[in-house]
């Protein structure tokens, strides 16, 4: 088994297990903005989630902000006796990215991950995100001054900006930089979520970190959909330490499954219960969320039986959670009893 380079990390290698207790890689919801807040993150553990969590990408520069840092305060927010995300956060100052990484151990943090692969316009403005691909010295000193806090210190980043090879040099600097984790998008910027991830270029990358420091973790990231599908490519690839799970979850709540069953229709929607229950709890008690984004998941948790559509097609119509719950109350017992899934 790999040694970590901190016990935070060791401690989540040591206890990734699969169902005989043997030694596997561990698994992690990967960060996404505007859902992996602290009610999706609780939902997804009700649904038997990964090892590792990560926050949505908080914006170190507003952290910092004496009146920005309430604009991101959800981001941040975790509830009580909810197991304790990886904060992620993105920058291109190394003033900024060291303030907010000093603020994270009193929030409750105990390792912060760095974006450098966020592909979105306004991001790579601020020369943030994968900009910093294409300015490899920046990177660096945003590692530096992240490591000031303190906390293990990780790196979520792409293969490249442009082109695939790009990889070869990029990846071979933030490897030199110590970090304690290098999770990578088996993607360019440019490929954005289009092409089908690079799983062809994982052997050249495991070898590469072997070569370099043995001890970074690699995580890696990309059109992996569930349990199965990361056991497997980590089966294939030796050496894989951490498979991050994005997208699939929106797909299917229980893809950290380790154990591949049927689930209840009625077991979905107690799912989608909790979600407007843990969103009316945060909108009271931390910050308003907006019940149209709300709308995105119907589709996840109210699929695979008859009259999904239309039961789907009314909560599109809703524009309060007591209206939701109404219509679930009203419809769901008769589908829950005719359930032919
Ligand atoms: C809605 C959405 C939001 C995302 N937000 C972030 C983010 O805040 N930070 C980040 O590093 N990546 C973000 N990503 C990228 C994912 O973490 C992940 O790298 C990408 O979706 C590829 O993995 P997948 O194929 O398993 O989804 C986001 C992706 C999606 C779909």
């Amino acid at each position: 088994m790999r040694q970590a380079k901190s016990a935070y990390w060791q401690k989540i290698v040591d206890e990734a297990k699969d169902e005989q207790g043997n030694p596997r890689p561990f698994f992690s919801m990967a960060p996404m903005e505007a859902v992996t807040d602290t009610i999706f993150r609780r939902v997804v553990a009700a649904a038997g989630g990964p090892d590792i969590y990560y926050t949505e990408f908080t914006n170190a520069a507003s952290m910092v902000h004496p009146e920005a840092k309430f604009s991101i305060q959800g981001r941040l927010a975790v509830a009580p006796g909810e197991q304790m995300p990886i904060a992620q956060i993105w920058g291109s100052k190394p003033e900024a990215i060291a303030g907010a990484a000093k603020l994270l151990p009193e929030k409750g943090y105990e390792a912060v991950d760095l974006n450098m692969g966020c592909p979105d316009g306004t991001v790579i403005k601020n020369s943030a995100g994968s900009d910093l691909i294409r300015h490899p010295d920046t990177a660096l000193a945003l590692i530096d001054a992240a490591k000031e806090s303190g906390l293990p210190v990780s790196v979520k980043t792409r293969l490249g900006f442009y082109k695939v090879d790009e990889y070869q040099g990029w990846l071979e600097t933030i490897l030199k930089a110590d970090v304690q984790v290098l999770t990578i998008h088996l993607r360019t910027r440019k490929e954005m979520s289009k092409a089908a991830a690079h799983f062809e270029l994982i052997d050249d990358i495991v070898a590469m970190r072997d070569r370099l420091t043995p001890n970074t973790l690699l995580q890696i990231n990309g059109d992996i959909k569930n349990y199965k599908q990361g056991m497997a490519l980590a089966a294939a690839h030796p050496g894989v330490d951490g498979i991050m799970i994005g997208r699939g979850v929106l797909e299917d709540p229980y893809a950290f499954n380790s154990v591949e069953k049927e689930h209840t229709l009625a077991e979905s929607i107690d799912l989608l219960k909790l979600q407007l229950d843990l969103f009316d709890e945060v909108t009271k008690t931390v910050t308003p969320k907006n019940f149209e984004a709300l709308k995105r998941y119907f589709k996840i948790y109210l699929r695979g039986f008859a009259n999904a559509s239309k039961l789907r097609q009314m909560l599109m119509e809703t524009h309060a959670t007591d209206e939701v719950r109404a219509i679930l109350d009203e419809h769901v017992a008769e589908l829950v009893q005719n359930e032919d899934r």
